[in-house]
């Protein structure tokens, strides 16, 4: 892990992405990509981060920690679904299959939490017991597992809008996704979720929930594809503070994408309007806080890559031919 006098001279050298110097990049919040010949794409996971649906600032080796948590957890899960990852050519960059993606994502919950005004908890607690088409029984506390996991879709907004949530029954009575492609896709997110809650227990971290994306191959295989378990599409509770911090009538230690989110929740900023500047101390912590995840979840020590990295990018794809 990266000392924090480094992380603090390297905030102003975050990476934001690669310039033109490769043609055709198009871009998510996070990842920028350039497709490539034979149905594949070339994933540039930069140090953008994004809450309230738009890019908020830049976390010094954040891209790095996703690109190499993903290709951690898609070796993991191999045996229970394809998945879109073929090599990784540098730290921040993954070759992946294209595909054609289901127009939902799918988010997972195992515990009942959140502070929003639509959280799962805010709305419990407000007396709602039907919640995203589920019924809730008597009784549950903040915080604390759900009798079984749920599964909770929304549409996967374009650009600059927001996902909106949808039932199971409606991904399929609304034409989003054929009966039979999401029968299976809830049975694989399933499984998936268990066997990431199972090892990130075992590494001392609770897998609270997480987002999939999935997408179809030419066959009409389904493949997972984007990011898994991974900081920005996980909430993580630290394991071994949990009991005695919601004894202490606490919130659990979060070592996710949250805690930048809660800053700027701190200092008044909502997604509306200018963005606030928040001091540099937030995002070297955050910086540490994702090289942490990244610690605990694989038990492996982060090697660092060398910044700038756009320049190493580029080296190391023409190292080994990579043709656009
Ligand atoms: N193998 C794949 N085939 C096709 N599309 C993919 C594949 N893997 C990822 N994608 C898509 O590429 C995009 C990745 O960009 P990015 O992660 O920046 O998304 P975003 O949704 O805009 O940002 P955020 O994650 O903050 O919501 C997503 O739209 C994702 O669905
Ligand atoms: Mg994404």
């Amino acid at each position: 892990m990266v000392d924090y006098k480094c992380v603090v001279k390297t905030l102003p050298k975050a990476f934001l992405g690669l310039g033109n110097e490769i043609p055709g990049k198009r871009s998510g919040k996070v990842r920028d990509w350039y497709s490539m010949p034979g149905g594949t794409r070339l994933m540039v996971t930069t140090d953008r981060i994004s809450a309230f649906d738009r890019v908020l600032g830049a976390v010094p080796w954040k891209g790095q920690v996703l690109n190499q948590l993903s290709a951690y957890w898609n070796e993991a899960t191999r045996d229970i679904v394809a998945n879109h990852l073929i090599s990784l050519p540098d730290p921040n960059v993954a070759i992946v299959r294209e595909t054609r993606p289901l127009p939902v994502e799918v988010i997972i919950r195992g515990y009942i939490t959140g502070v929003t005004s639509t959280s799962l908890w805010r709305r419990y607690s407000e007396g709602d017991r039907n919640i995203y088409g589920y019924d809730f029984p008597e009784g549950l506390e903040k915080n604390r597992p759900l009798p079984s996991p749920i599964i909770t879709p929304t549409t996967k907004a374009e650009a600059g809008m927001h996902d909106e949530r949808l039932t199971c029954a409606e991904v399929t009575s609304g034409g989003f996704v054929e009966p039979s492609t999401w029968k299976k896709v809830m049975e694989i997110a399933l499984a998936l979720f268990d066997r990431g809650r199972r090892m990130s227990e075992k590494a001392g971290v609770i897998l609270v929930d997480t987002k999939y994306e999935f997408g179809l191959d030419d066959s009409g295989n389904i493949v997972l594809i984007d990011e898994i378990h991974t900081p920005d599409s996980s909430r993580f509770w630290k394991l071994d503070s949990y009991e005695s911090r919601l004894a202490k009538g606490q919130e659990p230690e979060i070592f996710d994408k949250e805690f930048v989110r809660m800053k700027y929740v701190e200092s008044g900023y909502r997604g509306e309007g200018v963005i606030p500047a928040l001091p540099e101390s937030v995002w070297a912590e955050a910086s540490q806080l994702y090289q942490r995840a990244y610690e605990m979840v694989t038990g492996r020590l982060f090697e660092a890559g060398s910044y700038p990295v756009g320049e190493r990018i580029l080296e190391n794809l023409e190292s080994i031919g990579v043709k656009i």
